[in-house]
């Protein structure tokens, strides 16, 4: 596992909109190549979003040989709605760029049969031979995606119920009332994770310290799903200084020295 730090929230931001944009120029490289790009939402992604957008402006990027998979959904919230990650995406990143609607995927929290919806899902990312670079922020419990502790490796996109621990933690974005917090979400699984090409998960502030320890020091368990990429051939975690205060003397400065 590799760890990048950084000095602040916006230095993360830029180094992974800079290491994107890299990724998807070397791919255009390949004749009909398709970049696959799987996509978190939070406020440690906004960052980054921001970068991705003004690289586009600056006409050092396009979208449109790019497919994006979304990591999750609440369950039974309007698209329309300002919280839902349909809107939130739309608003902070796509309808700033030029990708392709038909290339965006995002699970729809109110199909019918929520089941069918994430078959449909994980075959959509087959069709496309798997997703190149999976982007992640991490819940103060360690969930990825909303993978929430006890969550297996293997599991795939599902119907999850959220945690008291999360459902206060989103409670910041439907005005600090738990009430409104949908309980019940739709994510991907672990194992959808742990089958892309790379996993990049952004650890920003001081309330990820504990986790970004766990992480990087702990030991592999379900109970910090984020742990898991501890099994991954590829993956990077990029943080903030602030987000380092739990690590040892010894590890911060050999992942410094690194990079
Ligand atoms: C939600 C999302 C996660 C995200 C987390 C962290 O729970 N489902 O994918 O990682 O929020 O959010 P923030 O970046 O706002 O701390």
């Amino acid at each position: 596992m590799r760890l990048v730090i950084k000095p602040d929230y916006l230095s993360i931001s830029k180094w992974l909109s800079d290491y994107v944009v890299e990724k998807i120029l070397q791919s255009n490289k390949i004749k009909d190549k398709f970049f696959v790009l799987g996509l978190p939402t939070g406020s440690s992604s906004l960052g980054m979003y921001n970068c991705l957008i003004k690289h586009y402006q600056n006409k050092v990027i396009s979208f449109k040989n790019v497919v994006t998979f979304n990591m999750d959904e609440y369950i039974g919230l309007p698209k329309e709605h300002p919280e839902s990650y349909h809107s939130f995406m739309w608003k902070n990143f796509f309808n700033h760029v030029d990708i392709l609607p038909e290339n965006v995927n995002i699970l729809d929290g109110n199909a019918v049969d929520l089941d069918i919806e994430c078959e449909i899902f994980e075959k959509k990312i087959k069709k496309v031979c798997g997703i190149d670079i999976f982007i992640g922020g991490i819940g103060i419990n360690g969930h990825i995606a909303f993978n929430e502790p006890g969550s297996s490796f293997s599991s795939r996109t599902r119907i999850k119920t959220l945690t008291q621990d999360t459902i206060i933690s989103n409670s910041r974005f439907f005005e600090n009332n738990i009430q409104k917090v949908p309980k019940q979400v739709l994510t991907v699984g672990i194992g959808t994770i742990l089958d892309s090409e790379e996993v990049l998960i952004i650890i920003s502030g001081h309330n990820k310290a504990r986790i970004l320890s766990q992480v990087i020091e702990g030991s592999v368990s379900q109970m910090y799903p984020v742990t898991a990429l501890q099994l991954h051939k590829k993956s990077v975690i990029v943080c903030d200084e602030a987000a380092t205060a739990e690590l040892k003397v010894g590890t911060y400065r050999y992942f410094k020295e690194l990079e």
